[in-house]
């Protein structure tokens, strides 16, 4: 079921897809009744959100997830809410445990009052829990007060972990998140392994269970090369990397992961999705806030670490590899590294001709105004950490050759868009007269990755009349309306996962190591480049007049949404 709307500039009708108007009709018909059921029956709307995240035949293991950092801004902000989402679909919440280790003291009832006050104001209010359901939650939830290099704390974690298996039924299986600064890392990972909480229990056959052990790791993963490689060797001495969840919240998104459908799973996009077809791609991370208050962490990693080495290189990867032989976790994570490894490094020279990088100044946004970046609070006033990057790569394999890849990032930009532009080339010879054809562009597909989430095609169209003019009209599909479904939360989608021991969207190792090398490649030559390579652009501004040129030399232009 998919709509298509033609926009012909002004005016916008929208058409079912259907061989025949009563198929449309039919359609048309249900999807009213859906709407309407779900309006009307919470039990079918919360079955229905319930399948969107477990599959009929999937049954969730029982587990304790153990949160480090539990009283940080990321579990107060995302992980309870989505913990609380998950529990309240959850079909055995009583087996679902959830453990708060941290070091500020605190009583499991203290604990139990500061998260359903973190729900309460970060949740959505389309998916707030009921005062029962929040009973019944916050009975789920324990704390482990102690520091995190306390060899003891360990040793008490390990105790309450085996006081839950035998009065909640979490089963033996534990899913680490490590939800605090990355220095802290490999601290928490060592102790795990000294304390013997890295090894699920293999079964025995005389009553002992088979059990998992699992453990997320939250980006920024490492700074550099160097830094990944130190800290996928920590991990490596105490899990199995079947074990380690390497987690990019951008895989999460249904959008992200739609691209391989769209891809691979329809007959007409992929026999042109090459060189011989596809002129060049653009990936656009827009956003229109700034840097908030998280000065500490962005004065360290900038633009490039924080966006393109992890979220735009998994969505690039998506977009240009080659089909997996199977679905299989394993079979998709190695395309993506073949697709990664074919990008060509960047020499000293190509930095400087192929990369530009930006700072925001003071500016408007949206009617409002933005203090520049140097005067976010916590930023050196001499800063150079870049808010903005906008590169061109080359992918040298047969599907890619000389096909450029254009990347831009940044913040405090004019709007929040994730896009994915793939521009055809042109028809070889074209029959129409210049007049006829004048401001035409080539046919562009876009994938709308957030917000408006959806794909659109625009193609020619002859203007009616007697003459023959042509111009530019889109096809457009909306999720919102071809689903009539709010799809999971990207962190709700990976949880699920996790606990379901499907690693997918993860990254493994190897890809974490090969993204590096290429932002390596990059960062390396900035470190010896003077600081008014990092260009000024105004906030609420499509980034400096230098990113232009790299594309505009070229002979296109940025697709700015
Ligand atoms: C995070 C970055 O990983 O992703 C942030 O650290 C960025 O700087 C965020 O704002 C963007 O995520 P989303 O889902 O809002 O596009």
């Amino acid at each position: 079921m998919s709509y298509i709307v033609v926009t012909p500039l002004v005016g916008v009708r929208l058409h079912d897809v259907g061989a025949t108007a009563q198929i449309a009709l039919n359609e048309k018909q249900s999807i009213l009744e859906e709407i309407f059921c779900m309006a009307q029956n919470t039990q079918a709307a919360k079955e229905r959100r319930h399948h969107l995240l477990w599959q009929e035949d999937q049954q969730p293991d029982p587990c304790a997830i153990v949160i480090f950092g539990a009283t940080g801004d990321l579990t107060q902000r995302k992980l309870l809410p989505t913990l609380a989402h998950l529990f309240k679909l959850h079909p055995q919440q009583q087996h679902f445990c959830l453990v708060a280790f941290a070091r500020r003291p605190m009583s499991d009832d203290e604990w139990r009052t500061m998260a359903l006050k973190s729900i309460n104001t970060f949740m959505e209010d389309k998916d707030k829990l009921s005062s029962e359901e929040q009973q019944a939650f916050a009975q789920q939830l324990f704390y482990c007060q102690a520091d995190i290099s306390d060899p003891d704390g360990y040793k008490k974690l390990g105790d309450l972990l085996a006081k839950l298996d035998k009065e909640n039924g979490s089963g033996g299986n534990r899913l680490f998140y490590l939800a605090t600064p990355p220095t802290l890392d490999p601290e928490i990972i060592h102790q795990l392994g000294h304390a013997g909480l890295s090894h699920p229990t293999q079964g025995n056959g005389n009553g002992e269970q088979k059990t998992w052990t699992r453990i997320i790791i939250e980006k920024p993963f490492g700074r550099d090369l160097a830094s990944a490689e130190k800290l996928n060797r920590t991990l490596a001495r105490v899990f199995h990397e079947d074990q380690i969840y390497r987690i990019d919240h951008y895989m999460g998104k249904e959008t992200v992961q739609n691209i391989l459908a769209f891809r691979f799973a329809n007959g007409i996009f992929e026999p042109l999705w090459n060189q011989k077809y596809i002129d060049h791609v653009q990936i656009l991370v827009a956003e229109s806030l700034g840097i908030e208050s998280r000065a500490e962490y962005y004065e360290e990693s900038g633009a490039i670490r924080d966006m393109v080495q992890n979220h735009i290189m998994q969505v690039l990867c998506l977009t240009a590899m080659e089909p997996p032989a199977s679905f299989d976790a394993n079979a998709i994570r190695d395309e993506k590294v073949k697709a990664m490894k074919a990008i060509a490094l960047f020499s000293k020279e190509n930095v400087f001709t192929r990369v530009v990088r930006g700072q925001y100044t003071a500016g408007t946004i949206d009617g409002k105004p933005q203090v520049g970046y140097k005067q976010e609070k916590g930023v050196a006033p001499d800063s150079t950490t870049e808010t903005y990057v906008a590169l061109k790569l080359f992918i040298e394999n047969w599907r890619w050759a000389d096909v450029p890849f254009y990347i831009r990032t940044g913040k405090a930009l004019p709007k929040r868009s994730t896009e994915v532009t793939i521009q055809f080339k042109r028809v070889p010879h074209q029959l129409y007269k210049p007049s006829e054809t004048k401001g035409l562009v080539p046919n562009t597909l876009t994938l709308r990755i957030q917000p408006d989430e959806g794909i659109s095609l625009r193609f020619a169209a002859k203007i009616p009349g007697a003459s023959n003019h042509l111009r530019d009209v889109d096809m457009d599909f909306s999720y919102a309306s071809g689903f009539g479904v709010e799809p999971p939360e990207a962190y709700e989608r990976l949880l699920a996962d996790c606990i379901l021991g499907d690693s997918t969207l993860f990254i493994r190792r190897d890809e974490t190591e090969t993204s590096w090398r290429i932002i390596d490649s990059i960062t390396s030559a900035w470190k010896h480049m003077s600081p008014d390579t990092v260009h000024p652009y105004a906030a609420g501004t499509w980034g400096p007049a230098e990113a232009d040129a790299l594309i505009e030399n070229d002979g296109y232009h940025w697709a700015n949404p």
